[in-house]
C-alpha cells in the first residue's frame, strides 16, 4: 500500500506515491490518459530501462518511448535537442503526457523538454535514484546545464504527478545511493534535528526497512517549503534554504568538471563546508560543524577535495550561483542542527581561505 503526500500547490497540487514495487501506480496512471484518448511517451535513463525491463515492458509496451543515458552529459542542449526531435516525430499534442523516468538528470531534462515542446506539456516523474526521490523529483525545477554553468537554463515546471518506488533502489550502485544520502542528510541539517539524529544511528542502504519512513519524511520537508515558495522567491529563507551546501557543490562540479564528481558527493562536502563557514561566522557550535563532518564522512561521501582545484575558479563559480542578488553573493548557513538560513554579503577573502582549507589551490 502506497503512502501519498500532496504538494499543495494552489490549482497545481499534485500527489507523491510512495511504494515499494517498482513502478507501482504507474499503469493506471498511463491507462486513465490512455482512455481519453491523450498521448502518452515515455523518457527513459537507459540503465534503469535496461535493468528493470520486464516492468517497463509491462506498462509501456506500446508508448513511444526515448532512451538516453544518466549521468551528467546527458542534462545538455544537444540531449533537449534529441528530446525535442523524439516528441516531435511521435506526434506529442498539447494534450499529452511525457512519463520521465530515471535520476535527477533525466528528470531535470525530461521536466525541461515537458515545460518548453509544445510551450508546455503535463509530464510525471518516475525517480529512480534515491536523490531523485527524495530532492529532484519534487518541486517542479527543471532544466539543462550549459558551459557557463551548472542549470542556468530552466524552468519552474511542477509534475502532475511523482511515483516513487524503493525497489529501484535495489539495483543502484552504493556509490549513487550515498551521493542520494547527502540531500537526505541536508533536509535534517535545515529542518529536523530528529532526522539528522536518526541518520546517525544507523548505516543506510537500500534494505534498511527505515528507508521508507526516511524517504516520506524527506519530501514531507521538501513539499512543504515548496508550497510555501514555489519560485524561491522569499526575501529570506524560504525555497533557498533546499540549496543548503549546493553554492559550494556547484563550484566543484563545474571547476572539477561535470561527472568527476556526483552531486551529491559535491552536495556531501558543500554540506561540511557550510558547516564549517557558519561555525567561523559564529552561528554554529564546533561541535555540530564536527557532527556534520563525522556524519558525511560515514555515509562514504568526500570530506576535503580528492585533488587540488584553483579556488579562482570556485570562486568565480560561487559568484554565478542563481541565489546571487544584485552582485550580492548569499549563502545558507546553520543556526543549529535543524534550522537552516539565508545570509547576505558572503567576504570573499573568507571563502577563498576556506577552500584552501579544503584542498583548493
Ligand atoms: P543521474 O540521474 O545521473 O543518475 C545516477 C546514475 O544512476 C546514472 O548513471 C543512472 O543511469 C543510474 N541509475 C539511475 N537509477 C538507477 C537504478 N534504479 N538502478 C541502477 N542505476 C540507476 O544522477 P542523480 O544523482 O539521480 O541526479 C543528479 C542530478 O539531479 C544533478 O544534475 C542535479 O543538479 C539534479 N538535481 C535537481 C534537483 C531539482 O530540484 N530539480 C535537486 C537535486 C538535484
Ligand atoms: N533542490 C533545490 C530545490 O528544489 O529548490
Amino acid at each position: 500500500m502506497a503512502n501519498v503526500l500532496e504538494v499543495g500547490l494552489t490549482g497545481r497540487a499534485y500527489p507523491i506515491h510512495i511504494g515499494g514495487e517498482v513502478l507501482g501506480g504507474v499503469p493506471a496512471a498511463v491507462a486513465e490518459l490512455k482512455a481519453q484518448n491523450r498521448p502518452v511517451a515515455l523518457l527513459a535513463d537507459a540503465e534503469v530501462a535496461l535493468l528493470h525491463r520486464l516492468a517497463f515492458d509491462r506498462v509501456f509496451a506500446d508508448v513511444p518511448t526515448c532512451i538516453l543515458p544518466g549521468g551528467e552529459a546527458t542534462k545538455s542542449l544537444a540531449a533537449l535537442g534529441q528530446v525535442y526531435d523524439f516528441l516531435a516525430g511521435m506526434g506529442m499534442d498539447r494534450t499529452g503526457t511525457l512519463f520521465v523516468a530515471g535520476g535527477g538528470v533525466i528528470g531535470d531534462l525530461g521536466g525541461f523538454a515537458a515545460a518548453t515542446f509544445l510551450r508546455g506539456i503535463d509530464f510525471h516523474q518516475i525517480p529512480t535514484t534515491l536523490l531523485a526521490m527524495v530532492d529532484s523529483s519534487v518541486g517542479g525545477k527543471t532544466g539543462i546545464n550549459i558551459n557557463a554553468g551548472k542549470n542556468l537554463v530552466g524552468s519552474f515546471h511542477q509534475p502532475r504527478a511523482v511515483h516513487i518506488s524503493t525497489d529501484f533502489l535495489k539495483t543502484l550502485p552504493a556509490r549513487e545511493f550515498n551521493a542520494g544520502m547527502a540531500e537526505v542528510i541536508k533536509y535534517g541539517l535545515l529542518a529536523d534535528a530528529g532526522l539528522f539524529e536518526r541518520l546517525q544511528q544507523a548505516s543506510w542502504s537500500a534494505e534498511n526497512p527505515d528507508l521508507p519512513a526516511i524517504l516520506y519524511r524527506c519530501c514531507q520537508i521538501k513539499a512543504e517549503i515548496v508550497s510555501e515558495d514555489e519560485r524561491e522567491q522569499a526575501a529570506s529563507g524560504g525555497r533557498a534554504l533546499l540549496n543548503l551546501g549546493h553554492t559550494f557543490a556547484h563550484a566543484i562540479e563545474q571547476a572539477a568538471g561535470y561527472g568527476e564528481y556526483l552531486h551529491g558527493e559535491a552536495v556531501g562536502l558543500g554540506l561540511v563546508m557550510a558547516a564549517d563557514y557558519s561555525r567561523q561566522l559564529g552561528t554554529l557550535s564546533a561541535a555540530d560543524a564536527e557532527a556534520v563532518r563525522q556524519l558525511v564522512d560515514a555515509t562514504g561521501l568526500p570530506v576535503r577535495l580528492r585533488s587540488p582545484l584553483p579556488a579562482d575558479a570556485l570562486l568565480a563559480a560561487m559568484k554565478r550561483d542563481k541565489k546571487v542578488r544584485a552582485g550580492n553573493l548569499r549563502l545558507v548557513t546553520l543556526e543549529r542542527i535543524g534550522r537552516a538560513v539565508t545570509t547576505e554579503g558572503a567576504d570573499e577573502s573568507r571563502l577563498r581561505a576556506l577552500w584552501h582549507s579544503y584542498g583548493a589551490q
